[in-house]
């Protein structure tokens, strides 16, 4: 497939937990690089380094008994840093921009999820980020029980706070992953639904086809009033 050149696109991948982002993240910016664009890859929460210590903050699991709403502006606070320091400045650059989680993380984890009010987490949301929303989000759907069976897989002493919680059950995932359909049925333009239930490398082969498929389709961005509001 011939790949468009040039572009300041920022992609978010999102998704469940167990949905396996992180190598498909990987992957899915080996095959832009190797098609001709300049890539980025960062993450959240983190990407920064008041970000990665904002995240040992939010993942730690002695801070068990903290409110959904702090955990919402804890994010928020990375994202702040991570839009300005980082995905700002690779987008001027005219590069494209890898997100492995943005803010429909926070969309559905901390509204849908533990309830906090939408339009309340969009208003904060949209100070954090002065604006900024990826052009594409690629949500990397599983059932719920695969998902948790997959990062049951690993150490159990490596789990964070989100994975550890007992309030983060199966209903909680559940309510997440309804989230996370219903934001991409609302936004289907922006939005591609992945089905990511099968082997990893079909996952991410197929991530890199919508991907660059959506970047064939697009022109290249030079919307600096876009990247500087
Ligand atoms: P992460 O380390 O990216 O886990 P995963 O490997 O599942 O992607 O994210 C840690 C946890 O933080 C994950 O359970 C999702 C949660 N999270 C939120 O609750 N809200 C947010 O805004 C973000 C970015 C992550």
């Amino acid at each position: 497939m011939e790949a468009a050149r040039g572009g300041a696109w920022f992609i978010a991948l999102e998704g469940p937990d167990g949905a396996g982002k992180s190598s498909v993240a990987e992957l899915l910016v080996t095959r832009l690089l190797a098609a001709g664009h300049a890539a980025t890859l960062t993450r959240e929460p983190g990407g920064t380094r008041l970000g990665e210590q904002v995240r040992g903050i939010l993942l730690d699991t002695a801070n068990v008994a903290r409110a959904p709403e702090t955990d919402a502006l804890l994010f928020n606070a990375a994202r702040s840093q991570l839009v300005r320091e980082v995905i700002r400045p690779a987008l001027a650059r005219g590069e494209l921009v890898v997100c492995d989680r943005f803010a429909d993380s926070t969309l559905a984890y901390q509204g849908y999820g533990s309830g906090v009010d939408l339009g309340m987490l969009r208003d904060v949301e949209s100070w954090a980020t002065g604006g900024l929303r990826p052009d594409l989000v690629i949500l990397l759907d599983v059932p719920v029980a695969v998902g948790l069976a997959r990062r049951g897989r690993g150490d159990p002493g490596s789990l964070t706070r989100f994975e550890d919680e007992a309030r983060h059950d199966a209903a909680f995932h559940d309510r997440v992953r309804r989230g996370y359909l219903e934001l991409a049925a609302a936004d289907p333009g922006r939005w591609r639904v992945m089905n990511a239930d099968g082997p990893r490398d079909e996952v991410a082969n197929d991530v890199a086809e919508a991907a660059l498929a959506f970047l064939v389709a697009s022109e290249p961005n030079n919307d600096l009033t876009r990247i500087h509001p």
